[in-house]
């Protein structure tokens, strides 16, 4: 995650002039049928953050709406229009908004013309006590005596999200709500530009729309965890976490921002910009956390036909062409690019990786397919330009959880930023490949070195390089290494393999060894012959050997608490397997940090970056982000934070600072997820509170752990030991890292059970607040700043 640190510009947003027309009496925060909303009223929500009443956006006009503006802010802001599109235009003194008979909000003018209404279809309940609230969300509720609430703004909202507020993406797989920006600064109405679904391909991307054009267009949905990010400027911190939940018959977007944390909300803007702004009290003025579009590439289409625009080279982004490609006008890369080579169609064709993708629009959603069917899918059919396919699978989705794409006319609309997506372009002849993924990839294969002991499996990562001698082989990445300030170690051993003895092992590299393919590279099984293992760089290509985990990563046998499908797998994950586990990872990391000649801290510690061997023994994997520290350097930061929302360490999110210790939070955060099989970030299995590690401290501190501990390990696991587990776990996510142990002294309060505890601190942090979590459902990664928010790389 990309924190937004240093980047933000604090833009002001046009002011609002509001009239009210003479000063307010009524402050209530109810409206009941006996008690309706005249203009010279308005309610104002317990806790004093929101105001509900009759405005005036301009001083010309006579309009008069019934809005909703923040109410502590000297800046009237106004969040929610009641009767945007049918404004009060007569003289307006006794207009009203009253709960009528039937139970309906209704508003209407001096003459009693219905101007505005509800329409629950609420049975006529007699009418009896039905009332209105304006809440200090800011959502407005219509409930019934029992309080149940049959109507909100809410559900109904015009330009503007709040946190926990719920937009309704698609119900059935349709569109459904819809946000609609103002016609003008001061004018309410309707305007062109709105946000939604897009009808024609499955709910599966959001667009803004101008009119019925489309004007930027979502990532395709996937199936990742939840988004967030930090925002951090003076003092002031804000984390937040965005969603899309998915229950099946809905999705919706959702949002909530951490304890303490100013106003924030996202607004349609009149100019087709989707702001997320916060109040910012210093400057009595709001602030751009972030916007999009961001860059001119940004918009829907800007790079023509198969061009994309690339946010990975340049500092601004440019309109690129594929491998394969070229402008088609070298002065105006927005007309696109074509094809060098026609296609034949036939065996002689191609598929090019593209990793990183914003996948194209436009187009087929097939459902019920495996990678290889999806793939078979494009190569039958000479239509077919490119294919993406990804398993959604791992979230607990149910019913068909294959995503295959094909695309049978021209790509357009791609970006390349850090999207996790790999697209299949067909080209005529063999693709070449895009180097710019060296350094990533050699340093991965050092440290798998360092870890890993044995091995049966190739890794072929497919770069553009120089012709190398075996001979050069060690000295060049030698070079490389001490041509980076990560290695303080010189004098690396690195087996090299020939190569020959890899071909034999993968029977030429056969399609039937292949065990799948990523964006590095494919990887391969063994099928015979003997490999050492190692690393080899033969002509153009890198090849790593290392160990052939059968088992999955640990997130596979861990989570899915509430759902019966996964029961079986958890059932092998026993809590004499799990804390072996743990001891395990403990191990590994205290080598990372301190007992191998390097100081590595590896940055992205996750359940899915825990491989598992047939005896259900941890491996540490994935590389990508690790660092090296030289000598005694103890602590390092960076602008650019990556890593995974939930398990990053508060100093590491906000600021950018890691050390060993944020490795020792990681590890907290795996050991809590370990011990009851839930996600960090799954708000909707964690009752009232915001993520997990809350949750733990709560239940610890009330001595409930019982209700923490995973079901499927409660009949065979020694409490004890499992208390004792969760309470290391709440010491390595305190908030402040030099309360955390080193891992070192973990792996010794795991094995001595005997050693005293220190008593956690609380964490704060995390402890979002509002946080109203209600249904079941699985989370997608998704974001309004497809470019920004989605930075998990190095896959
Ligand atoms: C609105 O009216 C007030 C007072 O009459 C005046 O000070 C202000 O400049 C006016 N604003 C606009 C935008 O005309
Ligand atoms: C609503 O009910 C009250 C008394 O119960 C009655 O006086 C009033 O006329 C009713 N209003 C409408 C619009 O039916
Ligand atoms: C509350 O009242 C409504 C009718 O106004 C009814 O439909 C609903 O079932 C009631 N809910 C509860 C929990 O009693
Ligand atoms: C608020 O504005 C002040 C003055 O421009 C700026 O220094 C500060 O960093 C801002 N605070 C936040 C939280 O953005
Ligand atoms: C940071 O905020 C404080 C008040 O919260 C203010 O006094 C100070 O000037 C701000 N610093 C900068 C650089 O704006
Ligand atoms: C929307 O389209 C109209 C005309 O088609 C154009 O005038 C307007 O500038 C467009 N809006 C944006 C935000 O591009
Ligand atoms: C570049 O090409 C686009 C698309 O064909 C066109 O709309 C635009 O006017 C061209 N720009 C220039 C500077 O020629
Ligand atoms: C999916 O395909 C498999 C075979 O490829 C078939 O057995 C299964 O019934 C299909 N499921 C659906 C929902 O079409
Ligand atoms: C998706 O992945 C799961 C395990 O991760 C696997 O069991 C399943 O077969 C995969 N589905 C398809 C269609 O490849
Ligand atoms: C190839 O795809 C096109 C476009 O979807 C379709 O019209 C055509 O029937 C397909 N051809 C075959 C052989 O499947």
């Amino acid at each position: 995650m990309r924190t937004r640190k240093g980047v933000m510009d604090m833009v002001r947003i046009p002011v609002l002039i509001l009239i009210f027309l003479s000063p307010f009496c009524q402050s209530s925060n109810q409206l009941t049928q006996t008690k309706p909303l005249f203009p010279k009223d308005m309610l104002i929500s317990e806790g004093g953050d929101f105001a509900l009443g009759f405005i005036s956006p301009t001083n010309s006009s006579n309009k008069l709406y019934i809005g909703i503006w923040y109410h502590n802010i000297p800046e009237r802001t106004v969040v929610w229009v009641a009767n945007r599109d049918n404004p009060i235009t007569t003289p307006s003194s006794s207009a009203k908004l009253a709960v009528s008979n039937n139970s309906e909000l209704v508003l209407s003018d001096s003459q009693g013309h219905t101007l505005w209404m509800t329409t629950t279809n609420n049975i006529a309940s007699g009418g009896a006590g039905a009332s209105a609230v304006l809440l200090n969300s800011g959502n407005f509720v219509l409930q019934s005596p029992n309080g149940t609430i049959v109507w909100q703004s809410f559900d109904h909202p015009t330009d503007t999200m709040l946190p926990t507020m719920r937009v309704m993406l698609s119900y059935k797989g349709k569109p459904a709500m819809h946000l609609s920006a103002w016609k003008g600064p001061d004018d309410p109405s309707t305007g062109e530009i709105s946000y939604s679904m897009d009808p024609t391909s499955d709910a599966l991307q959001l667009f803004i729309w101008n009119g019925t054009l489309p004007y930027i267009r979502s990532s395709v949905l996937s199936d990742f965890s939840v988004s967030g990010g930090a925002y951090h400027s003076n003092g002031t911190s804000i984390m937040y976490q965005e969603m899309v939940v998915d229950t099946g018959d809905k999705l919706y977007f959702t949002y909530t921002v951490s304890a303490g944390s100013p106003y924030t909300h996202f607004s349609l803007h009149y100019t087709g910009r989707m702001k997320f702004m916060s109040w910012n009290n210093t400057k009595s003025s709001w602030a751009v956390i972030d916007e999009t579009p961001k860059a001119g590439c940004h918009l829907y289409a800007s790079c023509g036909l198969y061009g994309y625009c690339d946010h990975t080279e340049a500092m601004i982004p440019t309109c690129q062409c594929p491998d394969g490609f070229e402008h088609v006008e070298s002065l105006n890369f927005s007309r696109g690019c074509w094809r060098k080579e026609p296609l034949k169609c036939g065996d002689e064709d191609n598929f090019m990786t593209m990793p990183n993708m914003k996948l194209p629009d436009k187009f087929l959603h097939i459902r019920n397919r495996s990678f290889d069917q999806c793939a078979a899918e494009c190569s039958k059919n000479c239509s077919c330009m490119a294919y993406a396919y990804a398993n959604l699978s791992n979230t607990g989705a149910v019913g068909d959880t294959s995503r295959c794409l094909v695309w049978t006319g021209d790509l357009i609309d791609m970006e390349k930023a850090s999207y996790l997506e790999n697209l299949y372009i067909r080209l005529g002849k063999s693709p070449v490949q895009n180097k710019s993924n060296l350094p990533k990839i050699l340093f991965p294969i050092i440290a798998c070195l360092l870890l890993f002991t044995s091995g049966v499996l190739v890794w072929t990562c497919k770069n553009r390089g120089k012709r190398q001698k075996k001979k050069v082989q060690k000295r060049k990445m030698l070079e490389y290494l001490s041509s980076t300030d990560e290695v303080g170690d010189k004098n690396i051993e690195i087996p090299f393999i020939s190569f020959e003895n890899i071909v034999t092992a993968t029977d030429n590299f056969s399609d039937c060894n292949m065990l799948g393919k990523g964006g590095f590279g494919k990887v391969y099984k063994r099928g015979h012959g003997r490999v050492l293992l190692g690393c080899c760089i033969h002509e153009d290509e890198k090849l790593l050997v290392y160990e052939y985990l059968p088992n999955k990563s640990l997130d596979y046998f861990l989570f899915g608490r509430f759902n019966v499908q996964y029961s079986t797998r958890r059932s092998m994950l026993q809590w004499t397997t799990r804390f072996k586990i743990i001891q395990g990872v403990a191990r590994g990391i205290m080598y990372l940090h301190q007992d191998s000649r390097l100081t590595i801290i590896h940055r992205d510690l996750k359940a899915s970056n825990i491989l598992l061997d047939k005896e259900m023994s941890p491996k540490i994997s994935d590389f990508g982000m690790a660092r090296i520290f030289c000598g005694d350097q103890l602590q390092a930061s960076t602008n650019r934070v990556v890593g995974t929302y939930g398990y990053m360490s508060p100093e590491y999110a906000m600021e950018g600072a890691f050390s060993v210790k944020s490795d020792t939070y990681s590890f907290g955060v795996l050991l809590l997820e370990i011990i009851s099989g839930l996600k960090i970030s799954s708000p909707h299995l964690i009752m009232d509170f915001p993520n997990l590690i809350v949750y733990a401290w709560n239940l610890w501190k009330d001595g409930k752990i019982e209700d923490l501990v995973d079901t499927s390990i409660m009949e065979n696991c020694c409490l004890y030991e499992v208390s004792r587990c969760i309470h290391i776990g709440l010491l390595c996510v305190q908030d402040s890292p030099s309360c955390r142990p080193l891992m070192s002294e973990v792996v010794f309060m795991l094995e001595d059970k005997m050693k005293p505890l220190s008593t956690p601190k609380q964490p704060i942090y995390f402890a979002l607040r509002d946080y109203e979590p209600r249904e079941a459902g699985n989370i997608r990664e998704f974001s309004i700043y497809d470019t920004s928010l989605t930075a998990l790389e190095g896959r």
